[in-house]
């Protein structure tokens, strides 16, 4: 049982729910060992196919760190927490099956870097984006300084980090950090929609196409054509592919098994 995560799982399709409400889903040391522990399951699930996130409650997405234990980070401790987060948000960003974000509130700091592991962002128009951590005197330390940039672009995501402002969902959009904004009230109609989709698709294609592409963003480009071709070859190997072939020839539904 979690204190600060609700897991559910229908359809092939997790839900995590980040769920300190009265905190704003604000990242605590708890929180993050929790995370850690549900990674553990969800890494090992060989029938999910896809992972969305979100908060709990109205108001958040992730209010970033908790702000009460950095009252006693020192250097050492600053180091430690950002590493683990770092590794944490990586393995979220490279689970082998997609992570959607739905963003239903305040992403900031923290929490804007876990949206930014994810995969896919979709936002409700109530949901804001921030990176204050300067406003604090710290530095966003969860990957952010890295991720941000690829996504949005140098000199916005720069703007973001040196003045600690937030952003709202249409700009949000406007600079590419989001993939669309909906509704409030259809934020998980959509995110599920959306899901649903892409865990309709074969898995494994899925699974190496989201790797190609997450290589896209490290190392040169050489090396991620040369990843791109070997994971079409692997994937070349597959009964999905046969089966996805014959049912575009044959005019019918790919019946998809995953191997
Ligand atoms: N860490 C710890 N607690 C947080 C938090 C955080 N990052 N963000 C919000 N909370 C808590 C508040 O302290 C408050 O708790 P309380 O009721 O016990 O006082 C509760 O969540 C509600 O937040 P509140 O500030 O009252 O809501 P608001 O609507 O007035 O403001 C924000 C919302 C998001 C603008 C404001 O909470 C905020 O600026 N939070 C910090 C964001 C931040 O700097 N994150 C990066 C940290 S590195």
């Amino acid at each position: 049982m979690y204190k600060t995560l609700i897991y559910e799982k229908s359809d092939n399709i997790g839900v995590l729910t980040v769920n300190r409400p009265d905190k704003l889903n604000a990242l605590s040391n708890e929180l993050t060992e929790e995370l850690l522990q549900i990674l553990d399951t969800v890494e090992k699930d060989v029938d999910l196919r896809v992972l969305v996130i979100t908060g709990a409650g109205d108001k958040a997405f992730v209010a970033g760190a908790d702000i009460k234990e950095l009252v006693e980070r020192d250097a050492v401790m600053g180091r430690d927490v950002s590493r683990s987060r770092q590794a944490l948000f990586a393995r979220i960003e490279n689970l082998p099956v997609p992570v959607i974000a739905a963003v239903n509130g305040y992403a900031l700091g923290g929490g804007l870097e876990l949206a930014l592991a994810c995969n896919i962002r979709i936002a409700s128009e109530k949901a804001q984006f921030g990176a204050p951590e300067v406003k604090l005197g710290i530095i966003p330390g969860d990957g952010g300084t890295q991720r941000l940039p690829r996504l949005v672009g140098l000199g916005r995501a720069m703007e973001m980090v040196l003045t600690g402002d937030f952003i709202d969902a249409l700009e949000a959009h406007r600079i590419g950090l989001v993939n669309r904004v909906v509704p409030h009230e259809e934020l998980m109609e959509n995110v599920m929609a959306l899901a649903k989709k892409i865990a309709s698709r074969p898995p494994l294609a899925v699974q190496y196409a989201k790797e190609a592409v997450n290589r896209s963003q490290e190392g040169d480009t050489a090396s991620g054509y040369e990843l791109e071709s070997y994971l079409h070859a692997l994937a070349c190997t597959t009964e999905d592919k046969t089966e996805g072939v014959a049912a575009f020839l044959e005019k019918r539904k790919g019946d998809f098994k995953g191997k």
